[in-house]
């Protein structure tokens, strides 16, 4: 069946590469960023997120599309160790990342509702486990992970199902912004993905895909760890 779904941070990494996934399977997709890219399959529209007024355009877009599922996406890195990290950061990652996915959400629930059909996917990260210098986006994203399980159990009789990815280390343009090649951030992402490699945005999206599709309906308030095995432990090798 052909569905719609909303996706923050569509641009670009594993928010396009699902974009293309979806596309290929016939559903239509709708995306947010703050640039435009004639790569993704369907409208994208400009709006950055870090901006509060730009919540009420997200959520006009939502209501006006029918939408059967919305994947929040979008995220925010801001690297300090403990000592250096102002109030206002944390206030920017925690709103960036977890602004959007309440509005866009609950704009979206009425039409999921009516349906007796729906399907939220978090994205979270392997940081919530413990990570240096990530404070600030580590504890936006596990904030992430508990609306998973708050709105899975709110949701459960509804026919509307609410899960969260949780990426290790993968080739993007965030993860290589943080961590280029040669670094000391890259050396220590590696050694602790027992695979000893890192995620291909593909393999997240064909994850997030799966949670989205009507096989998942029984599947809800889960978190799914895509990261070779990091979350797991090092590898004993
Ligand atoms: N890559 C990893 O290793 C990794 C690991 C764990 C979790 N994650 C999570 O996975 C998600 C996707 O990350 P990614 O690695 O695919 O990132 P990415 O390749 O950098 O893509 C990020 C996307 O978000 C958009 N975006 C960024 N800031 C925005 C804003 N303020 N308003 C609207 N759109 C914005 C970007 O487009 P514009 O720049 O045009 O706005 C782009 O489309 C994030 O939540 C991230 O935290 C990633």
């Amino acid at each position: 069946m052909k569905r719609t779904f909303l996706i923050t941070g569509a641009s670009k990494g594993i928010g396009l590469a699902l974009a293309h996934r979806l596309a290929a399977r016939d559903h239509s997709v709708i995306g947010i960023a703050r640039n435009l890219t004639e790569t993704f399959p369907g409208p994208l529209h400009a709006l950055d997120l870090s901006d509060r007024a730009a919540n009420e355009e997200l959520a006009m877009i939502v209501k006006g599309s029918n939408i059967h599922g919305v994947i929040n996406n979008v995220g925010l890195v801001r690297a300090a160790p403990l000592g250096d990290i102002a109030v206002e950061t944390l206030e920017e990652v925690m709103r960036v990342s977890l602004h959007p996915a309440l509005v866009a959400v609950q704009a979206a629930l009425p039409a999921m509702r009516s349906r007796g059909w729906g399907r939220v996917v978090n994205i979270s990260s392997l940081t919530v486990l413990g990570s240096v210098e990530r404070t600030s986006y580590a504890a936006a994203k596990a904030a992430l992970t508990s609306f998973t399980r708050s709105w899975a159990l709110e949701l459960a009789a509804t026919g509307i199902t609410v899960n969260a990815v949780s990426p290790g280390p993968t080739e993007t343009d965030l993860f290589r912004a943080n961590n280029p090649v040669g670094s000391e951030g890259e050396a220590r992402y590696l050694s602790g993905v027992p695979m000893r490699r890192f995620g291909r945005p593909d393999e997240l999206a064909a994850a997030i895909e799966f949670l989205l599709s009507d096989d998942a309906a029984f599947i809800t308030g889960q978190t799914l760890h895509v990261d070779g095995g990091a979350s797991i432990g090092k590898s004993s090798l």
